[in-house]
């Protein structure tokens, strides 16, 4: 079955501070997009990736595909012949990945959706999720076990308030969730079609359709550039790499 991999690179990056939208802002001088892109095409099973743009900006994410050798629409014309698209996004990044989805061809049986947050992600991940779902589950999710203990509080109104805690769940039973989560491409499609609750991944959406999600192994590389610290981290496990 063939594999393609929905990037939704639409978000404006507001908690990294004022710039450009977050997926286009540089790590080491590159794009984090393009390091995202370049780390799901890295697998030799994904033959198509389909980048949700920010929506005023399909032309530049062109351009920048382009500029970094990762051509667009042209069968075989990538790396390792992966096939790139770009569509604008939307509001949410379940419309955004929804935008993406509507422009998946019928010959891909598995659907990656991977955040251009995460440009680090090793391809041993990206393989495993790929094979968990071509063994036969419907989603799956890469997951790591906590480091912090985790709160449930009463949200205050203002920010820096205190808030009450309300519960604190068994640390050892809660795992932090990752991308590219995979998915069998009837089951994204119909979740994407039906569900219309506010999720924060895709996998939860599979959840409220009352069908299985696994998780594999994730892994620390595959952390989502967030906050101003992140981009320090980022450009540290590259300056790493490259020894
Ligand atoms: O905001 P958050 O960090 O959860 O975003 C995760 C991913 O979703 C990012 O890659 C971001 O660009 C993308 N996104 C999107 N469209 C939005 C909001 C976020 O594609 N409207």
């Amino acid at each position: 079955t063939p594999v393609a991999a929905v990037i939704p690179a639409a978000g404006r990056g507001v908690r990294l501070g004022p710039g450009a939208p977050k997926a286009l802002r540089a790590l080491n001088g590159t794009p984090m997009l393009i390091h995202a892109v370049r780390a799901l095409a890295a697998s030799r099973h994904v033959s198509l990736v389909i980048v949700v743009a920010p929506p005023d900006g399909s032309a530049e994410v062109k351009s920048l595909l382009d500029a970094h050798a990762l051509p667009g629409g042209t069968p075989g014309g990538g790396p390792a012949s992966t096939d790139f698209v770009v569509v604008p996004g939307g509001d949410s990044r379940q419309e955004s990945v929804r935008l993406g989805l509507a422009a998946l061809p019928p010959q891909y049986g598995v659907v990656l959706v991977h955040d251009a947050a995460r440009p680090l992600v090793p391809v041993d991940t990206v393989d495993a999720v790929i094979e968990a779902v071509r063994d036969g589950a419907p989603a799956v999710v890469p997951a790591l076990p906590l480091a912090d203990t985790v709160k449930e509080v009463e949200p205050a109104g203002e920010p820096g308030a205190p808030e009450p805690v309300v519960a604190t769940p068994e640390r050892a039973r809660l795992r932090a969730v990752q991308t590219p989560q995979g998915f069998d491409r009837a089951t994204l499609l119909r979740a994407h079609e039906t569900v219309t609750d506010d999720v924060t991944d895709d996998a939860g959406m599979v959840e409220k359709l009352g069908l299985p999600v696994v998780t594999v192994p994730g892994h620390e590389e595959a952390f989502k550039v967030t906050r101003p610290l992140d981009l320090v981290l980022a450009e540290a496990v590259l300056a790493r790499r490259r020894l």
